[in-house]
């Protein structure tokens, strides 16, 4: 679950399976008792009003020149959502309401960021890919690097949201590798556009909700419990880098290993998913694995410059 910060006070945000949000939905959800009728109808009312509001353009070009967050890379109906959580979530009108509170109160673009990057993750996210990722992935890479000078393994979390991807992907390699482990040359490098989750990543401190997938055995060895919340063990700070990095401006050249991009792509208009898919293939190693979200898909070229290694987890291989 993700809890939107808000001037107006903190509002969660349910998922679905899908991973996309509902909080958009104009009525809030049942629980949700604070609301009462008249509100709830001025909402559906503004809903209705967004809809043909001409102001979407001009919001969308501000947002972009102000932020740099470039709208035109994005679904338009999942940026529109986006959006429109902030825009009843301050009372506004109208685009044309929302951007005047904008250039009056400069906090509100943190929000509006917030909002515009959806940052729901979780350590193990779907855990059946996790267990392909331990059994098969990390023992390839560990045979291939093992005969190696160097045994360098490098590892890219691409829209690592908080870290919870990349150290999950520490932990499956300290496992498989247990006493060999400092002996390899271990880079997990986590990149995301947003800033917040980034300082959230590199200080390693979580939330219970966020190792629910974690057996007890694996949160003790881990973590370092502070209080009600767990902070990742030093080590692993050793071997995780977390950068700012916008993927669709600034292609990576280096020679990964293992890519996971999940949950991202999706967000993005379908020519922007093809050329990151091409980035991603000339990013990797050859012989190296590509991990994409389970609503995700290969598209464009991609389909015929990996190969499939598992369909049901969508992990890929290059393999020329
Ligand atoms: C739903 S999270 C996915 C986190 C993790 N990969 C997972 O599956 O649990 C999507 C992340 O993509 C990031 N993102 C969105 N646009 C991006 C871009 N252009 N470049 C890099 N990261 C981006 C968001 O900030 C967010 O943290």
């Amino acid at each position: 679950m993700k809890c939107v910060r808000s001037p107006n006070g903190i509002k969660n945000l349910d998922k679905n399976a899908a991973g996309e949000e509902m909080g958009n939905n104009p009525v809030r959800k049942a629980s949700d008792n604070q609301i009462n009728k008249e509100e709830i109808s001025k909402e559906i009312m503004i809903g209705q009003n967004l809809e043909e509001d001409p102001g979407f353009e001009l919001l969308k070009r501000i947002i972009n020149g102000n932020t740099g967050f470039n709208c035109e890379h994005y679904k338009e109906a999942h940026f529109r959502r986006r959006i429109n959580l902030r825009v009843r979530a301050t009372n506004s009108e109208s685009y044309g309401a929302y951007l005047k509170l904008l250039k009056k109160d400069r906090q509100e673009y943190e929000f509006l960021l917030d909002a515009l990057t959806v940052n729901v993750s979780e350590f193990f996210r779907n855990p059946e890919t996790f267990k392909i990722i331990e059994k098969e992935v990390i023992p390839s890479l560990v045979k291939y690097r093992s005969g190696s000078l160097t045994r360098s393994i490098r590892i890219w979390s691409a829209g690592c949201a908080a870290g919870e991807e990349a150290y999950s992907l520490a932990i499956l390699l300290h496992r498989t590798l247990k006493t060999d482990f400092n002996r390899y040359r271990i880079r997990i490098i986590g990149t995301d556009i947003d800033a917040q989750s980034l300082e959230k990543a590199k200080k390693g401190i979580y939330d219970e909700n966020s190792l629910k997938n974690l057996d007890p055995d694996t949160k003790e060895r881990y973590f370092l419990k502070q209080g009600d919340r767990y902070r990742v063990i030093d080590e692993f700070k050793n071997i995780t880098q977390f950068k700012h990095h916008d993927l669709i401006s600034n292609p990576r050249t280096d020679h990964f290993d293992l890519i996971v991009c999940r949950n991202v792509m999706i967000y993005f208009k379908k020519e922007i998913q093809e050329q990151l898919q091409l980035n991603f293939y000339k990013a990797l190693e050859k012989g190296g694995f590509f991990i994409i979200g389970k609503s995700e898909t290969l598209l464009g070229t991609a389909p015929n410059l990996f190969r499939p290694y598992n369909t049901r987890e969508r992990l890929y291989i290059k393999e020329i």
